[in-house]
Parts: C-alpha cells; structure tokens; sequence
C-alpha cells in the first residue's frame, strides 16, 4: 500500500529534525525524532513545557522496544500483546540510545505504540521512535481535532490531520514493580483490565523512586473560562443566560446559554471521546463560564472525572 503525500511529507520533516503534529487514537500528539536532542527540545519550546515534564516515545514496532528499554519483563509482553498498538503507556527503565531531554532525566521512559494507523504510518516511514507529548500549550486543554493543534500552537512546523481522535482523552500510563503494577495517570484502559495480566500493587510512599507522573499535577487540561463542576460544594446558577454547561446525559439543561451533551445515553466511553472538543465548543463560545455535571465514577468515568477535576482545579 502507498502511503499518502502528507504522511510521506510529515514522516520527512521528521527525519529533519523539524516538529510534527499527529492524530492518534488519544488525542494529538506533537512529535519529534526522540533520538535527536534538538528536535526535543523544540517541541518544550512550542509547547512552553517545563523541562521537568519527560514524553512519552511512541513507537510502530514492537521490536523497537528492545532499542529503547534495558527491561526484559515478560510482564512487558503480555502487555504489548493485549493492549498494544492502543491507549497504555508502559514507563520502564531507560537505555542509552534515550536522550536525557526526552526522560527529563528521569532512569525511565514512557513507551506507546498507538492504534492509530496514521500515527503507525507516520512512525514507521519516519524510521526512529517519536517523542510526543499532547498538541497543546502545556496545562491547556487537549487537542482532538487538528484545528484545536492549529489554534494553540500556530508555529508548528506542520500538522498531519487525521479527523477526530477516536479516543478522545490520553493513554492509562502504568508502572511496573516486582509486585504488580501501578497507575501514573488513568485513562479507558481501566484497572481491572489490566488486572486480568497482572496484579495491581501500589507502592507505598517510601518505595517510590521516581518522582511522580507530572500527569498528576492537580491542575492540567485547563479551559481559558473558568470550570465548576456541580456537586456538594457547587450548585449550578439560577441565573444560565450566560452559563455554558457541559452536561453527562442531556437530562436538565433547560436555560442555559450553550449546551454540550458528552453522552445521551450514559455511554462513558462516548464521554471520553467527546470531552475535550465539547470543552473546546463552550470556550469558544459566548459565554462566561462553564459548569460540568459529574459523570459515573466508575471504569473509564475515572479517567473523564479526572480530566474535569484538573480542568476545575485553577478555579475553585
Ligand atoms: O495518549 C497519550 O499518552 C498522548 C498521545 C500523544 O500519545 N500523549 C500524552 O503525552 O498525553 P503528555 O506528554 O501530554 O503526557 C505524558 C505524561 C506526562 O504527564 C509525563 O509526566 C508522563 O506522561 N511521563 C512520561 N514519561 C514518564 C516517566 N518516565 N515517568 C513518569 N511519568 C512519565
Ligand atoms: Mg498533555
């Protein structure tokens, strides 16, 4: 099969050294040859990313990874096997041929292989593994669209549209430890998938080597209008003219100004793949602030309550 003239010509910048923007399944991811320091570096200036905040190196092929790790975990395999290419980031111990740059440092490397087959495409031609954070300025709202990457990041050297992320919200990011694994950040891949390959064990606190995922600052994905989430301490406003609200099922949206349905149905993981581009949608629009009703918090409603949670976080 031949690959289309824009994966051809994005896959060339790459081995340039220039800084690419590309669909995945997840959200948009802003890549870069994670083997060239330079290129890596760019993509922390564009997204005015603190250099603490390492990226996730994305690859198209398995054997890739033997490049990449010093582990050989069998754990890693049966892993690879159930939910690669797809929504999990595998963070293992680092080899040489990483730059520093891209791990922030850190002895370890978040690794991914995306279901997307653009983004596969894309990898594969380029020939080295991608480094690529999500398309956006850094605690700013996630990209699921190509024209969300456009507005935030105006500079980048070029954007490979592939439609809407199927997905919608970024990859479950897991560590592994002799006893079992731990999540760094959640997303649809659940918990209890994962536990049917392997124990779930959290570390306590003393053990932990590494920092903490910085997907775990508490304030991330924010929207330029203030969020609230209604619950025991937020009650949604009387006054909604100029209130956008994020609803769950559509169920009591009558008077406000702007409305944005994640699900009709109560498909949580139809939330997921809406979340963002709703958020973007109410942003854009002419209201002042947005409320969000909760979702179910169970399977993938974990990942969405989180994601909203960091979205409200800067204004409570
Ligand atoms: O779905 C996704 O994962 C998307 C697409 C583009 O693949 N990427 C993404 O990247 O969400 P980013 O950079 O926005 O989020 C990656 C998270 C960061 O919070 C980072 O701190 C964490 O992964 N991370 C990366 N390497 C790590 C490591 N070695 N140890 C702990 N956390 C790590
Ligand atoms: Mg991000």
């Amino acid at each position: 099969m031949s690959l289309s003239p824009d994966i051809l010509h994005a896959a060339h910048l790459l081995r340039e050294g220039k800084v690419v923007a590309f669909p995945t399944e997840t959200v948009y991811g802003l890549g870069a040859n994670a083997l060239d320091p330079m290129a890596v570096a760019r993509i922390f200036e564009l997204k005015e990313r603190p250099s603490f905040d390492p990226l996730i190196v994305h690859i198209a092929d398995i054997r890739e990874i033997g490049r990449i790790t010093t582990s050989n975990d069998h754990r890693v395999q049966q892993l690879a096997a159930r939910f690669w290419p797809g929504p999990l980031t595998i963070i293992l111990p680092k080899s040489d041929l990483i730059p520093d740059i891209v791990t922030s440092g850190l002895s370890t490397v978040g690794i991914r292989m995306p279901a997307n087959p653009i983004a596969r495409e894309l990898i594969r031609e380029a020939g080295c593994p991608v480094a690529a954070p999500s398309a956006n300025k850094f605690g700013q709202l996630s990209p699921t669209l190509a024209s969300h990457v456009a507005k935030q990041l105006p500079d980048v050297d070029y954007i490979l549209d592939g439609g809407q992320s199927a997905v919608g919200i970024e990859s479950t990011i897991i560590s592994l430890n002799d006893q079992g694994f731990e999540i760094l950040r959640h997303g649809v891949i659940t918990k209890e998938e994962i536990e049917q390959l392997i124990p779930y064990y959290a570390l306590p606190v003393e053990e932990k080597t590494n920092i903490v995922s910085p997907g775990m600052l508490k304030s991330h994905y924010s929207p330029e209008k203030p969020l609230y989430i209604i619950g025991s301490d937020y009650t949604a406003p009387a006054d909604r003219s100029r209130v956008g609200l994020l609803s769950y099922r559509g169920d009591d949206i009558s008077g406000y100004a702007q409305v944005e349905t994640l699900s009709s149905t109560g498909d949580l993981k139809t939330c997921a793949v809406n979340l963002f581009a709703a958020i973007h949608r109410l942003e854009e629009s002419d209201v002042d602030f947005i409320v969000a009703e909760p979702v179910p918090e169970q399977g993938i409603g974990i990942a969405v309550m989180d994601k909203l949670r960091k979205a409200a976080y800067r204004y409570l």
